[in-house]
């Protein structure tokens, strides 16, 4: 069944007060709960109360006084209903549910050792019956019960109000959120825990409780996460003028997780990889992610918790929001260039692929059949981008006072994406109406410019085009123009040029131009010299875009540009039509030689010191398989492969000695430090040994089992690990097998680091992958119950080794579809998560799509087939 948005109701019931209490176990666990409910005076009066609920055993219900016997109410698949309840009344109910046997990591459910509950979007209703929706808001009291010396610590949301010595070895604790909260943001932890804990003083003076909560072979790796939280905290009183409202904060890590983590009040439950970090084990990324979630999780206390969504329609509006303030914070910690640059490569390489398949959707959807298929990169990072968008048009002040405003004016209550543009439009008295549809309207709008100079006028004017292709909701052709901010800069020879627009007195060098016509001429004025136009600086908005540049057009805002992320792009389209040129050679079976503008712009970017070390490596970094995939259809799936290897092995020889000065020069004796200027250097450190080991020497091979058994950090000796199992040169063969057993013997006892090594192999696109990736789901390191292995193996395997997951005999689909089914039963969500790859069958070319399809039929005929799988199939077939 699929649920509308327009279809969407108040609920008949409030429920006021809620009091669970829990005595654990792990094949029966008893969950009582006493609901104080009342009608809901803005909905339609109704005689009967009809809660949510799935796999529970409903042992007793009572209302008020008086037990209920089965003619008084009725039980069905994922509901009960209660036939005749008063206005207002006290439902009591007891239901049995069985953590230990919850391999769905939804609800309550054990990790290891360990008690947790995931309740995102829709999962409190497998723990009792209820309003499960996120516009009922209740006041929680939570008593939890269990074995004292197996579950030391009991947990749940808000403030410890009472802990107990019970008969028989038990022990409880009663906790009370004094904020009202939907039942998504419920919370419950029990285990054998170690604590790290510190403090934060807020800036009204109050004194804040942290604690991190781990598994006690985790303790060393808690204080990069603790440092990031005060940050945040810090930041978010800075920027956004918020404060955190209780005494406490926790945070738990949990090896079992289906997602990165989650923000239940004053208890966040994290997954491990998203909270864990020690230089030893963890890379310069795994300390970026633990940083971004942190701030992520808790800035949704905010934008999320006291302020939280009316319906699932509206995710976005606390996603999107969230996504976009972590982002800032991340930018405001380190590199603000690097970091924008990897979220629009994660826009323009994922979310445009889910924009242009079957699954694309609205920043809003108007409907679903299950929601967590609805976590996506476009609820999150296209709205995020949305959210970006308000605060270039606003600029910092004025999206500040909407933010005030959003927050003042919804705090307590369940909120829409309508209530957030009401906000930001009240503020700055523009209109928003065309800007929505960014909201209703689903697929990547495309924008053509072209540029025209006049000598004579001294004008240029740029004329923009736009529309948007078809998506399963809406023809193209129905679709309304965007409001688009443009960032643009004139650059001349000697750098950019003062600009003025005709209504502007002030001359900028940069303007923001709104697009909202499906054509649209701005023109220039006093422009001295025939300008190269930098387009859609900082990608201020998620478009793809398109202006027929000249390759030297290209190279000279690789150098000349002020805007990091404009100099970037130009460098990828540089190595795009050098890799497109090498495509179209290789398919003529001609010779080719590589664009010497590239090379040129390869080797002034490895001799220039004075450039930041992170922008060299990311700009010598070729466009990734997936991104190149995302360019053309039919995606040429082994062409890319050798053309995108073929360039980098040319730039590898041609610019050999350079790199090497590179290298040495990245080499350092500091210890590790999590800092953008020391992330800087491995980054490029990591680049240039990638480039060496192409064609290593004995000295380049030397440099790299160095780096591999010397190195005092994970970031360092994982890629020298990497670049030894890509280096497919017969002179490494035998450091390339060495490197994969010795890491293995190091780190086995390390689950985070043991899923680097997994994904390092399951990447490795030399013939044979998929027997390979068979036996490593055999090795004892797998767990096929454990989300992180099943993403380092599997996930990996079909997203990013393309050539063995798309080999044409179709093994890699039949493998995928084997995994899905197995996991349909064990894990939905992440079963449905997994079929991404095979949903984008019609970019591929027929044969493929033949044995592609073939897979997805196969699955669909699979007669138990979850809802979140049914739901992805359907639309995709
Ligand atoms: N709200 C969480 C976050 O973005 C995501 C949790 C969603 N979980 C799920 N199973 N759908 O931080
Ligand atoms: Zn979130």
């Amino acid at each position: 069944t699929t649920i509308y948005l327009k279809d969407y109701l108040p609920p008949a019931f409030l429920i006021e007060k809620t009091h669970l209490t829990f005595q654990l176990d792990p094949e029966k666990t008893t969950v009582t709960s006493v609901l104080q409910c009342v009608a809901n005076p803005k909905a339609a009066p109704s005689q009967s109360l009809t809660l949510h609920g799935q796999d529970l055993k409903l042992v007793r219900l009572q209302l008020n006084n008086k037990a209920l016997t089965a003619a008084d109410y009725c039980v069905e698949e994922e509901s009960l209903t209660i036939h005749a309840v008063p206005d207002a009344f006290t439902l009591t109910c007891v239901t049995e549910i069985s953590p230990a046997t919850n391999s769905s990591l939804e609800g309550l459910y054990k990790s290891r050792t360990m008690y947790c509950t995931q309740c995102e979007a829709e999962g409190f209703r497998k723990i009792t019956y209820y309003l499960d929706r996120p516009d009922v808001l209740s006041e929680f009291t939570t008593t939890v019960i269990g074995d004292k010396q197996q579950f030391p610590v009991l947990l749940s949301n808000g403030n410890l109000v009472a802990s107990e010595q019970l008969e028989n070895g038990f022990h409880s604790a009663t906790w009370h959120d004094p904020f009202k909260k939907p039942a998504y943001l419920f919370a419950l932890v029990a285990g054998d825990l170690q604590v790290v804990e510190d403090n934060f003083i807020t800036c009204s003076g109050r004194n804040v409780v942290l604690k991190i909560f781990v598994e006690p072979k985790d303790l060393d790796k808690c204080e990069h996460a603790m440092a990031s939280l005060k940050n945040a905290m810090k930041w978010d009183e800075e920027v956004y003028g918020r404060e955190y409202d209780l005494d406490i904060f926790m945070i738990v890590a949990v090896d079992d997780f289906n997602m990165g983590a989650m923000e239940n009040k004053g208890l966040n439950i994290f997954n491990t990889s998203c909270v864990l970090a020690n230089p030893k084990t963890t890379t310069d990324a795994g300390f970026a992610r633990v940083e971004g979630v942190v701030a992520h999780e808790y800035f949704h206390n905010w934008s999320g918790n006291r302020v939280t969504c009316r319906d699932w329609f509206q995710l976005s509006l606390k996603e999107g929001f969230t996504v976009f303030r972590d982002e800032e914070f991340s930018s405001d910690m380190g590199s603000r260039t690097v970091k924008r640059v990897e979220d629009v490569n994660v826009m323009r390489t994922l979310q445009f692929a889910e924009d242009g398949g079957p699954m694309a959707h609205p920043v809003q959807p108007a409907s679903f059949m299950e929601i967590s298929n609805f976590y996506t990169l476009t609820i999150y990072e296209k709205g995020a981008e949305v959210v970006r968008m308000y605060h270039t048009l606003l600029g910092p002040e004025l999206f500040r006072q909407g933010s005030d405003l959003y927050f003042e004016r919804h705090d307590g209550e369940a909120a829409t994406i309508e209530d957030f543009t009401a906000a930001m439009a009240e503020v700055s008295g523009r209109d928003f109406s065309q800007f929505k549809y960014w909201y209703s309207q689903a697929g990547t709008p495309v924008v053509k410019a072209e540029g025209d100079y006049c000598a004579q006028a001294k004008t240029f004017s740029l004329t923009f085009e736009q529309y948007c292709p078809d998506t399963p909701e809406a023809k193209g052709s129905d679709k309304k123009p965007y409001h688009i901010p443009v960032n643009v800069s004139l650059l001349g020879k000697a750098g950019l040029l003062p600009l003025t627009l005709d209504s502007q007195a002030q001359p900028q060098t940069e303007v923001v131009l709104e697009l909202t016509e499906a054509q649209q001429t701005f023109v220039f004025n006093d422009v001295q010299e025939e300008p190269v136009p930098s387009l859609f600086r900082g990608f201020s908005a998620p478009v793809k875009s398109a202006y027929p540049y000249k390759k030297a057009d290209l190279l000279r805002i690789t150098t000349q540009d002020s805007d990091g992320f404009a100099r970037f792009d130009a460098m990828q389209q540089l190595a795009v039509v050098a890799i497109f040129d090498v495509m179209a050679a290789l398919r003529k079976q001609e010779e080719w030689q590589l664009e010497p503008l590239l090379l040129n712009a390869v080797k002034e970017l490895l001799t220039n010191e004075a450039l930041d070390p992170a922008m060299v490596a990311l700009m010598c970094t070729l466009p990734s398989q997936a991104y190149m995939s995302g360019l053309a259809t039919p995606i040429e799936v082994e062409l890319i492969h050798q053309a995108r290897n073929a360039v980098k092995a040319a730039i590898a020889e041609q610019c050999f000695d350079l790199w090497l000065a590179v290298y040495n020069r990245c080499l350092s004796t500091k210890a590790y430090a999590f800092n953008a200027n020391d992330v800087a250097l491995r980054s490029l450190k990591k680049v240039a040994l990638e480039y060496l080991m192409v064609k290593p020497t004995e000295e380049v091979l030397a440099l790299c089992v160095k780096q591999f058994n010397n190195a005092d950090n994970m970031t360092d000796e994982s890629a020298a690990m990497s670049a030894l199992v890509d280096c497919t040169a017969p002179l490494a063969a035998k450091e390339r097998v060495d490197a994969l057993a010795q890491f293995y013997e190091r780190w086995k006892d390390e689950a985070l680091v043991v899923n680097l090594w997994l994904s390092v192999q399951a990447a490795d696109s030399t013939p044979g992958a998929l027997k390979r990736v068979e036996a490593l789901l055999k090795h004892p390191a797998y767990d096929s119950a454990n989300p992180n292995k099943i993403r380092s193996v599997v996930s990996v395997f079909c997203n990013q080794n393309a050539v063995n997951f798309h080999a044409i005999d179709g093994s890699g689909y039949v493998f995928l579809a084997d995994q899905i089914l197995v996991l349909n039963k064990q894990n939905p969500q992440i079963a449905s998560r997994l079929l991404g790859p095979l949903t984008k069958w019609q970019k591929y070319d027929v044969n493929r799509q033949g044995l592609m399809r073939e897979q997805l039929l196969r699955i669909q005929s699979e007669p138990a087939l979850s809802k979140d799988v049914y739901e992805v199939v359907a639309k995709s077939l």
